[in-house]
């Protein structure tokens, strides 16, 4: 496994080794879920191909200097988990290698980040696009992975593949959760015993709500099921169109009902998709 620090160097390397070249974005500290993405890179890399994962804390697409600053960097043991994957090749860019002090031009997406974290999280996803968008020029990779856990950054990216006619297929892996439901993520450290504990219900409320059959049941059974518990602060709770992300009056194209939960100042996203009715 090779480790490439700088962007010109890892073009020129990535340029001699075998194609198809499968790119799996990361901002490290990973876990299972990032694995599951991991390897399914090899999977469609096959044997021969090239499985390359960037490790990049992106300070464009942090809202808050304390969520910046806090991002948990366990940059050896990422590397020995790559390793053991058998991942090709990581990305491990300084803040400096990738951006000019004085850049001036950034992705803008102006319709499906205007809903669910979009809404709270103003420039989140034009930061996203924009590093995403760097990473692919950089490695000029054939396809990428993405996890549906973070859904609405999956979508805003097929949609910045589709708008700028970028010619990286975009790969959607399903949502790796811990033995109690909970969404496995980076975050989850940061939450006390007693909020990990009760964070499982978030998974809960969203399955109980998706049997329901009228969009008002589905935001109601969420909404209670989530308030129940004094650690909780919804950040958002909504239904909306799966591919536009859009609020929907009623269910009969395929919706996805996503949420965001405060435990404390740690944030915890989910969602479950809703066939249409
Ligand atoms: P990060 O949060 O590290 O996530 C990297 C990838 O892992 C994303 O595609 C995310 O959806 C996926 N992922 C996270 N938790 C998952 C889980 N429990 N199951 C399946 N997949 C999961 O998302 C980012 O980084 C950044 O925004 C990035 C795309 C790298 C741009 O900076």
């Amino acid at each position: 496994m090779k480790t490439i620090e700088t962007g010109s160097t890892l073009r020129a390397e990535l340029a001699k080794l075998p194609k198809p070249l499968v790119l799996v974005p990361t901002m490290g500290a990973l876990h299972e879920g990032h694995l599951s993405l991991i390897r399914r890179a090899r999977e469609l890399a096959g044997p021969t191909g090239t499985v390359v994962v960037s490790i990049f804390v992106n300070p464009i697409q942090f809202d808050r200097a304390s969520d910046l600053e806090g991002y948990p960097r366990p940059m050896e043991a990422d590397l020995a988990v790559c390793e053991a994957e058998g991942v090709d090749v990581v990305f491990t860019p300084e803040v400096s290698s990738m951006y000019f002090p004085d850049r001036s031009i950034t992705v803008l997406e102006q319709s499906l980040s205007q809903t669910l974290c979009g809404a709270t999280r103003p420039g989140h996803f034009d930061g996203v696009c924009t590093v995403v968008l760097k990473l692919f020029l950089l490695s000029g990779c054939e396809i990428a992975v993405f996890g549906e856990k973070d859904y609405q950054q999956l979508a805003i990216i097929r949609r910045m593949v589709r708008d700028l006619n970028v010619p990286v297929e975009i790969v959607g892996g399903p949502t790796v959760r811990e033995a109690d439901g909970l969404a496995m993520s980076s975050r989850n450290v940061k939450l006390t015993a007693e909020q990990r504990a009760d964070a499982p219900r978030i998974r809960k409320a969203l399955l109980k709500a998706s049997e329901a059959l009228t969009k008002e049941e589905i935001l109601q059974i969420a909404s209670e099921e989530i308030s129940a518990s004094p650690l909780t602060r919804i950040d958002y709770l909504s239904l909306v169109d799966a591919e536009t992300l859009q609020p929907v009056d009623d269910l009969n194209r395929p919706t996805v009902l996503a949420t965001a939960v405060f435990y404390g100042d740690v944030r915890l996203i989910d969602n479950i998709q809703i066939s249409a009715r």
